[in-house]
């Protein structure tokens, strides 16, 4: 439903866009990660026909941008960076306006309003002015007016940025019920976002699109994916060590902790496969006291610093 090829677009000497392609299907939410300056918003304002390309195309529901923007408007709510409105209009009377503008009329306008108020839950503020709401309100009523008229696909540019947790668990939980017959893009600084509402990742940076995958595919490549952590007897440690060293399967035995009693090893699998059983069974063969063993997963945020930070460990910083 939404397909970028050769995506490029130039700032005077600066390349935001750096030759994007990608497809994005229908059940699909696409989270869009990367640090600041990568060019997340530049690829969602491009999609949405609100800048045009340097080169390459975009096609929504088989319109080109370029030559269609208005039919591919038609298709897809966009909630911009910073949910910006109108601030002197009220959001009834703004999302009145969105529902002309989106072509409903009558009874059929006063319905497609009450259902977006409801679900974005704005009932309380409807006739205060928009620039005097908090910011979380602000972004609701960005929000309605993306969502207002059920569109088949959606952009949202960092939609849960500024919200209560409350309301990001509400605004999550909507993204996911409507996700099932649409096509969505949204971007986010928050990596437990992704894990909740996204069906597959893509990470940017510099322009260009670094990684592209289900959640569990990126957290596997950390580096400390299935990797065993072990409490044990201080006393243990350094008779537990080598013998855990010594299995085939182990990459390396990290002492993460040794005080109070208690010492934390990790153990990393060298290959990035499950190790628990085999470091579980030696550890009773041996009869090591251990008081806790579990495997863990890693973390998207080591995924994300692993590739999005420079050779040298400088920060990507282009803003
Ligand atoms: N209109 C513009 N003129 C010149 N440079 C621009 C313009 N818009 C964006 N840029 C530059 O393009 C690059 C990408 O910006 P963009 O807003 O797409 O980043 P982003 O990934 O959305 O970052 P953030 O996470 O901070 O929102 C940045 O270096 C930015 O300064
Ligand atoms: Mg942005």
């Amino acid at each position: 439903m939404i397909k970028l090829q050769n995506l490029v677009k130039r700032f005077g000497p600066l390349n935001a866009v750096n030759s994007i392609s990608m497809a994005v299907g229908r059940g699909e939410v696409v989270g869009f990660l990367g640090p600041n300056g990568a060019g997340k918003s530049t690829t969602m304002k491009i999609i949405t026909g609100f800048l045009p390309a340097t080169s390459g195309t975009v096609e929504v529901c088989g319109f080109d941008v370029g030559e269609k923007p208005v039919e591919v408007q038609k298709r897809l709510g966009y909630l911009p960076e910073g949910a910006p409105a109108y601030g002197d209009m009220t959001p009834a009377s703004f999302l009145d306006f969105v529902a002309q503008v989106r072509g409903y009329r009558g009874a059929e306008k006063q319905v497609c309003i009450e259902q977006i108020v409801e679900k974005t839950s704005l009932k309380s503020v409807l006739d205060q002015s928009i620039e005097t709401l908090s910011k979380g309100f602000k972004r609701r009523v960005g929000l309605a007016q993306a969502m207002l008229h059920d569109p088949p696909v959606l952009i949202m540019d960092e939609p849960t940025d500024g919200l209560d947790p409350n309301q990001k668990h509400h605004v999550r939980n909507l993204i996911r019920e409507m996700a099932a017959d649409k096509a969505v893009i949204v971007s986010t600084h928050i990596l437990e976002e992704v894990e909740a509402v996204c069906t597959r990742a893509v990470i940017i940076s510099e322009g260009r699109l670094v990684a592209d995958g289900t959640p569990e595919q990126l957290i596997g490549r950390s580096s400390i994916h299935n990797a065993v952590r072990i409490e044990l007897e201080p006393a243990e440690l350094d008779l537990a060590k080598p013998a855990i060293e010594a299995l085939d399967e182990v990459g390396g035995v990290d002492i993460l902790s040794r005080a109070d009693g208690r010492a934390s090893l990790r153990v990393v699998s060298k290959d990035g496969q499950p190790i628990t059983v085999a470091v579980g069974a030696l550890m009773r063969e041996k009869g090591f006291n251990i008081t806790e063993i579990y495997t863990e997963k890693g973390a998207l945020d080591e995924v994300f610093r692993q590739i999005t930070i420079g050779e040298d460990g400088t920060e990507v910083n282009r803003g």
